[in-house]
Order: structure tokens, then sequence, then C-alpha cells
């Protein structure tokens, strides 16, 4: 029943762990949430704010998250109190495990909604629903499909089921497969768009949104949601990496790994806004047209090209599959904790887990239809988990998690898992002592307006 006796399971080898990091981390925070996100904050300049912040808090984040599963053996719950207690520490560190656990879940709570329109989107290329649409049409299906709670209720009710199946199989067999086909299938379908794009007008302009830093004043409200959103799209802070790095073998690279999936991750997202981007401005879209923004637009290149439907079905599939890959691993912490020290199976821990996330994650659905009006200042069920994890939890979870391993715990500790040099090591211990904090710190201090006089 404890991890302490029996082995725990382990990826084979650093190929299954960098297949499920990088399934965690490309998902529909590179493809969904990154262009309308980047839309919403007037582009260039929030997209600099963003890959900073990537480089100085998600690296070194990341690199300690996996160090912190590994060394503790365990959910970010038992992994923390384990490191801490041996480092003679107190235990309300692993308060940290907590936040961590329960972020990932909430996450996951208004993820499966969004998955689900993928998985519909994917259902409407097929049926030929989207076919011959106007640029406002594209605008009337996407609010159309949401206004149905039975209909919206189905598709996120559909991966609910779907991820919890996945999870209680088990690591091996559930996570590994998808990943190794997913990736280079996202890949070319977004090369594609991006081609489609440099012939079809508009690329230009999209190219200069995304990469014109001189767009001016940045809101501390954009750089928050940069910061919020580097946690996000690289899984951070949620237990999710951190629970993966729990099944790492004690020889693969930490630094390594983490930079590899730091740069597909990277990679993926710039590539999905230069494939969205040229349609919005070909057909005259706002880019700040909110979270449908890739569901209004991606179908018009889809018809527009040749081999469209075809390119279009295939499409849906891979932002589907990348969905899932996320989707498993945001509750990867939860089953792991619970199946480790409730002396309960995965599958009990999936299938219970599974009812309390269908109720929350139908209370977010219903954001879209029937509890559109059940609002607190301003925000939906929906936008509250979004904003919750993302601008507060991940940051200051993030946050903890750097200064734990910078001040708190053994320095031998992360010696030994990192395996550095002794100049990287230092470099990280930099990141993670003065950079990541005082990066986060700032951003924080200016959104909460304490600067501003
Ligand atoms: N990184 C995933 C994405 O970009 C989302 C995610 C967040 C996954 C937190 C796990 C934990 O879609
Ligand atoms: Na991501």
């Amino acid at each position: 029943m404890t991890t302490n006796e029996q082995p725990r399971t382990q990826w084979r080898g650093r190929w299954g762990f960098l297949l499920a990091a990088t399934g965690s981390a490309v998902g529909l925070g590179n493809i969904w949430k990154f262009p309308y996100i980047t839309g919403e904050y007037g582009g260039g300049a929030f997209v600099l704010v963003y890959l900073a912040c990537i480089l100085a808090v998600g690296v070194p984040v990341m690199m300690t998250e996996i160090a912190l599963g590994r060394r503790g053996r365990g959910s970010p719950i038992d992994a923390i109190r384990r490191l801490v207690s041996e480092s003679g520490k107190g235990s309300a560190w692993s308060l940290l495990g907590w936040m961590a656990m329960l972020c990932g879940f909430l996450i996951l709570s208004f993820y499966v909604v969004v998955a689900g329109w993928s998985f519909s989107y994917l259902w409407k290329m097929l049926s030929g629903g989207l076919a011959g649409s106007s640029v406002d049409d594209m605008a009337a299906i996407f609010v159309a499909n949401n206004e149905n709670p039975l209909n919206l209720g189905f598709w996120s009710t559909l991966v609910t089921v779907a991820t919890m199946v996945i999870v209680g199989k088990g690591v091996q067999a559930g996570i590994e497969k998808s990943v190794d086909w997913m990736m280079p299938g996202l890949v070319i379908m977004l090369l594609a768009l991006i081609g489609f794009g440099i012939f079809s007008g508009g690329f230009g302009d999209a190219v200069r949104f995304l990469f014109s830093f001189d767009a001016g004043s940045l809101s501390s409200e954009g750089m928050l949601t940069a910061l919020g959103h580097a946690f996000f799209t690289l899984s951070l802070a949620s237990g999710a990496i951190l629970t993966y790095g729990s099944y790492l073998p004690a020889k693969a690279s930490i630094a390594r790994t983490t930079l590899s999936v730091a740069v597909a991750d990277t990679v993926v997202a710039l590539m999905a806004g230069l494939a969205i981007f040229p349609v919005i401005f070909a057909n005259g879209m706002s880019p700040a047209s909110g979270p449908g923004l890739i569901f209004m637009s991606l179908p018009l290149a889809f018809q527009a090209m040749p081999l469209g439907t075809l390119f279009g079905v295939l499409f849906f599939v891979m932002l589907s599959m990348a969905a899932l890959t996320s989707s498993i691993s945001m509750v990867e912490a939860t089953i792991s904790w619970l199946s480790d020290n409730k002396g309960i199976s995965r599958r009990t821990a999936s299938w219970s887990t599974g009812i309390v996330l269908w109720l929350v994650s139908t209370l977010a659905m219903l954001s879209f239809n029937l509890g559109a009006d059940w609002t607190l200042a301003g925000k939906t069920f929906f936008d509250w988990l979004d904003y919750l994890t993302s601008r507060w939890m991940m940051p200051l979870g993030g946050l903890g998690m750097v200064l734990l391993a910078g001040f708190v715990l053994k320095h031998e500790t992360f010696r030994e898992e990192l395996g550095l040099s002794p100049a990287w090591h230092a470099l990280w211990l930099f990141m993670v002592r003065y950079v990541s904090p005082l990066g986060i710190l700032v951003i924080f201090v200016d959104a909460l307006g304490i600067t501003r006089v």
C-alpha cells in the first residue's frame, strides 16, 4: 500500500516520460488558449512577456517539480511532505501539494468543456455541419453549439468519461501510447495551415501582430495572464508534472527532458498562432473574439483550402487527442494520492474522482447556456475556474515550489537529482532563489495595483 515497499511504476526510460510530459504540456493551452488570450491582450508585447516567463519561470519550475516528484516518490502532497520532513522542516509546506492537486482538478473541470468543443467540431467536420458557412455563420454556429446544455453536456461528459477510463487503466497502458503519433500529426496539420495562411493573405498581418513588440504598453492584467499561461501551458503547479516526475527512472536527465518539453510546447503554441491569425486577418475578424476564436476561424480555412475537409477532420482528431493526453495528466496527482494513501485501486479512485469531476464540470458547462447569468463580479463559473487557477493558484503554487527548493530543502537533494555541472547548478539555484520568485512577485504586485500611484 505504501510506495516505500513497492517499487513505483516507472516510465519506459527517458522516452516514455518525455512523451507523457510532452503530451501533458501540449494541449488546448497551446492551440485554443494561447491564440485567444494573445488576441485579447494585443499580440506582440504579450507574446514577449509570455516567452520571458517560460524561460525565467517555467523552465526552472519544471526542473524543480520533476526533481521533487522523483525524489519524493509520490503525488505532490506525499512527495513534498516526505522531502520536507527529511529536511526537518514544518509540514505546512505540504499545503503546496494540496493546492497543486486541487488546481489540477479545477483545471480539468473546465478543460473538459473546451475539449468537448473540439470533439463536437470534429463531429461537425465529419457530418458536414460547417460546410459553406460565412464568417458570421461560424460565430453563430459556435453560439448555437453552446446554447443547448444537453448537446454541450454530452460532449463534456464524453471527455470526462474518456479521461477517467484511460486514467483508471494505469500509467503504462493508459497514457504512454497516443502521444507518439499525436505530436508529429499535430505539427503536420499546423504546417499545412500555416502554408495555407501564407498563400491566402493575412500572413504578414499575423506575423506583425505576433512579433512586433512595439505594441505599446501591455496592461498589468496582460502580464499576469502571460505569467499564468506560462504555468498553464507547461502543466506546472497543478500536480501533473510533479506526479509524472515521480515515475521517472533515476538515470534520466531532468534538465534535458525539461528543455525538450518546453521547446516543443513553445513551438506548437507559436505555430498555432501563425496558423490561426492569418485566417483572422484575412477574414476581417477581431483577434479579441474570446474563447471561441479558433472554432470560429479555423473552419473558415478548412473550407477554403484544398482537401480542407480531410485536413479539418484530421486536425480536430489531433486536437482532441492532444486534449486527452493533457486531461489525463491533470487528475494523475489525485489518482496517485488516492491509490497511495487510501488503499483503493486506480480504477476505484478514478471513477469516484470522475463523479465529482462530472458534477463540477457540468456547472462549468452550464456557464455557456442555462447558467450564463450565474455570475459573480461579472465572471461565470467557467470564468472563475480559469481565473482562479491561472491567475492565482499556479503563480502562487509556483512561487511556493521555487522557494521550497531554493531555501527550504537540502541542497544535496537537488544536486543529486538534477545532476548538473557546478556552473549549471549555480544558475538553476540563482533562478529558483531570485529570478523566478522576483519575476512572479513583480508581476503580481503590479497586477494588484500596489505599485500604481
Ligand atoms: N498544459 C496543458 C495545455 O497546454 C494544460 C494543463 C494544465 C495540463 C495543467 C496539465 C496540468 O493544454
Ligand atoms: Na501547453
